[in-house]
């Protein structure tokens, strides 16, 4: 049974993509994640704020760096845990130690002169890079227009410096999604990653504090790629990669059918251990077998909402029809 797939133009031996996250920071993370059979990794993210406090290092000019508001715990954690140079022995480390593609990854929030770094990426050896980006919708003056032209310029800044396949990590605050993003795919990338999973805040009743909810997801957060995924599979003109919720061979096998060319997987490994992957991967053998499926392009996308006869379910949001229906 075949369970490679194609993502971006790159051959992955199977659809699991170990998710940018702690887990592929280090080149021994990388290489215990395709020891244990993953497809493919992406690495955990740079950070456009460390790129420019090299920038204004080299400059000299001490310039302030950080005046997005949605730098949150989540990315100085992060920051303090990267620096550039760092990256690119990483990506260099990484891929002398395996064969399968590492995809790098940055975390930006503006189009502007560190998009120069992303060639140094393609560099040091990078088969891909995924630019995760998340401009938090929270400026009552900004229009949605204004927020979505950002994404628009960060890829046209980022690709004229390379020629490695580029993806984009997004979340969901997009009020015309399949408009949005079927605009994006047309701007010369070649995946898109949905969905990346924020910190949202939570709150410590015993001391009246501002916390963190969890930062790993639950199974039933798989709802969210499924549904777009499977609205958009086979009208972007890009491959579709899921993220968030799968946790196992089941939910593997379910974005597949709506259409995703491969997972980025973080949680299930978080929980479970690298081993997860080999799970997973022989629970999507076990059950193409009894669909007599014998490779993913027999199956992939075939309950898209392009391809199926009644897409109400796709576009059924509210619960007056499934009242009807299960009598309650
Ligand atoms: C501890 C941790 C760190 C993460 N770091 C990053 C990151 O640096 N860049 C990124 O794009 N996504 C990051 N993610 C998000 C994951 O790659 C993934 O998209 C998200 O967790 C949803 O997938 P899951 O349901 O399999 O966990 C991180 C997730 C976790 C749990």
């Amino acid at each position: 049974m075949d369970i490679s797939t194609t993502y971006m133009g790159m051959k992955l031996s199977n659809p699991i993509i170990v998710g940018s996250s702690g887990m592929t920071s280090t080149v021994d993370g990388i290489k215990h994640m395709a020891d244990s059979g993953a497809g493919a990794v992406a690495l955990k993210s740079l950070f456009e704020e460390e790129i420019m406090m090299e920038i204004s290092k080299a400059s000299g000019s001490g310039a302030v760096v950080n005046n997005y508001g949605e730098a949150a715990e989540y990315m100085r954690y992060y920051v303090r845990e990267e620096n550039v140079g760092n990256y690119f022995k990483l990506i260099e480390g990484a891929k002398k130690s395996v064969r399968i593609p590492v995809i790098a990854s940055i975390n930006c929030v503006s189009a502007g002169e560190w998009g120069n770094y992303a060639k140094s990426i393609e560099n040091a050896g990078a088969d891909a890079l995924e630019l995760n980006i998340f401009i938090m919708p929270s400026d009552a003056k900004l229009t949605g227009e204004a927020v979505e032209r950002r994404y628009f310029d960060i890829v046209a800044g980022v690709k004229k410096h390379i020629k490695i396949p580029l993806a984009l990590k997004l979340g969901y605050h997009f009020s015309g999604m399949a408009y949005f993003l079927t605009a994006l795919s047309s701007s010369g990338i070649q995946g898109l990653v949905l969905f990346n999973r924020f910190v949202s805040p939570d709150i410590d009743l015993r001391t009246l504090t501002m916390t963190a909810m969890p930062v790993y997801s639950t199974p039933a957060e798989l709802a969210l790629p499924l549904r777009w995924i499977g609205m958009l599979a086979g009208r972007v003109k890009c491959d579709l990669s899921a993220s968030t919720g799968v946790h196992d061979g089941s939910s593997l096998a379910k974005v597949l059918l709506v259409g995703a060319s491969c997972a980025e997987i973080a949680t299930a490994i978080y929980n479970n251990g690298a081993k997860q992957i080999g799970v997973m991967l022989e629970d999507l053998r076990t059950w193409m077998g009894a669909h007599s499926f014998k490779k993913i392009d027999d199956f992939k996308g075939r309950l898209s909402f392009k391809n199926i006869e009644d897409p109400i379910h796709y576009e059924q949001a509210q619960f007056m029809k499934y009242f009807s229906d299960h009598g309650k």
